[in-house]
């Protein structure tokens, strides 16, 4: 049975960098508030006309660059996102024509910061079974668009940012490569303690200027409750892939964990008694990303920490749902 390598990841940010400063001039925040406890400093945020496609499109001409691939060897697109364009059709469809491969299937997955963990379990289980030897899974967000820019969104509105992260996937028989598990978990009674209210099917119509002056347009969390899971969830399930495949943390070259707040992935980093060369942050500069942060912070991490051909590489994520997930492969 063939597994899954990454053959390259590409990355695409936005060019505008909101600082911290810029939101303290919108909100009442300071820098100091906003390190402390994100650990963020800045983050990109599209001009107005941009979409989650457009970043998906840049980072995957990136990655296809970086694996020497045409458009044309796309076998299937997986996309991930919490931010689509439009409410129809899902996004996947419209990266497909910017790419030019007509006919080449596109499926979007919802699952917000763990999609992209959620989009490479489907595609390994594609390419195992021989359904396609090479596929896509891109992440990308446009959040900025749905942020409530002043004191009353402020909790939600520094956290954020735009970005997107293409992984061209392919099928190998090499041995001692790819990807070994995919572990992925749900809890939907947690589902409105990080959620967007409207635009919503049960409404109709589907938002109102009441929803909009309401504020139920905006993404609201109850920030202690999604820290507090966050922080036990990510490594209990990096922990399942590794017992699953009987190794051990100190196996690992690397972890990406979500990017979701400085602190969570410090604590994450604690939680499994990993040293810091095993581990790779990058929200001080992007935010949050949802579901473009692993593949956006993987890119970088594969650099930064010299992640050779067989090396052990875990990613784990944990979002709103809430919905946690790992994966372990060899590099
Ligand atoms: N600037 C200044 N003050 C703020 C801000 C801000 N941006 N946001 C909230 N505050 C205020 C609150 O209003 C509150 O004021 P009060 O005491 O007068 O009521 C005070 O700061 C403390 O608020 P708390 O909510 O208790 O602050 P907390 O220490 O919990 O930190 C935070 C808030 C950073 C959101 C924290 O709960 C957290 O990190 N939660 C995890 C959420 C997260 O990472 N979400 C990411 C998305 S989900 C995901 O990716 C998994």
């Amino acid at each position: 049975m063939p597994r899954t390598v990454f053959a390259a990841v590409g990355t695409y940010v936005p060019e505008r960098v909101v600082t911290n400063e810029w939101l303290s001039t919108r909100m009442e925040t300071s820098d100091e508030w906003i390190v402390q406890r994100t650990g963020i400093r800045e983050r990109r945020w599209v001009e107005p006309g941009t979409g989650a496609s457009d970043l998906a499109f840049e980072a995957t001409k990136r990655a296809l660059e970086k694996a020497g691939w045409k458009a044309t060897d796309i076998e299937a697109i997986i996309y991930a996102t919490l931010s689509p364009d439009h409410m129809i059709p899902g996004d996947g469809c419209f990266l497909n024509a910017k790419l030019g491969i007509p006919g080449v299937p596109a499926m979007d997955i919802r699952n917000q910061c763990t999609g992209f963990v959620y989009g490479l379990a489907v595609a390994d289980a594609w390419i195992r079974i021989g359904m396609y030897r090479r596929v896509l899974v891109v992440g990308a967000e446009v959040q900025s668009t749905a942020l409530d820019v002043s004191t009353r969104g402020r909790d939600v509105a520094v956290i954020f940012g735009d970005g997107a992260g293409a992984a061209l996937l392919e099928a190998t028989d090499e041995p001692g490569r790819g990807v070994l598990s995919c572990h992925l978990h749900a809890d939907g009674r947690f589902a409105t303690d990080l959620w967007c209210d409207a635009p919503g099917s049960v409404y109709s119509p589907r938002s109102s200027v009441q929803q909009i002056e309401s504020g139920a347009i905006y993404p609201r969390m109850e920030g202690q409750k999604v820290f507090k899971h966050a922080v036990t969830k990510m490594p209990d399930v990096m922990r399942e892939a590794l017992e699953k495949n009987g190794l051990t943390t100190g196996d690992l070259k690397l972890v990406v964990a979500h990017q979701a707040n400085m602190r969570i992935a410090e604590m994450v980093q604690r939680s499994l008694e990993l040293r810091d060369d095993q581990v790779f942050n990058n929200i001080q500069k992007y935010g949050n990303t949802t579901a473009a942060s692993i593949p956006l912070c993987l890119a970088e991490a594969i650099e930064a920490r010299g992640v050779q051909r067989g090396d052990l590489v875990g990613l784990c994520a944990f979002g709103a749902g809430f919905t946690w997930a790992s994966a372990l492969l060899r590099w």
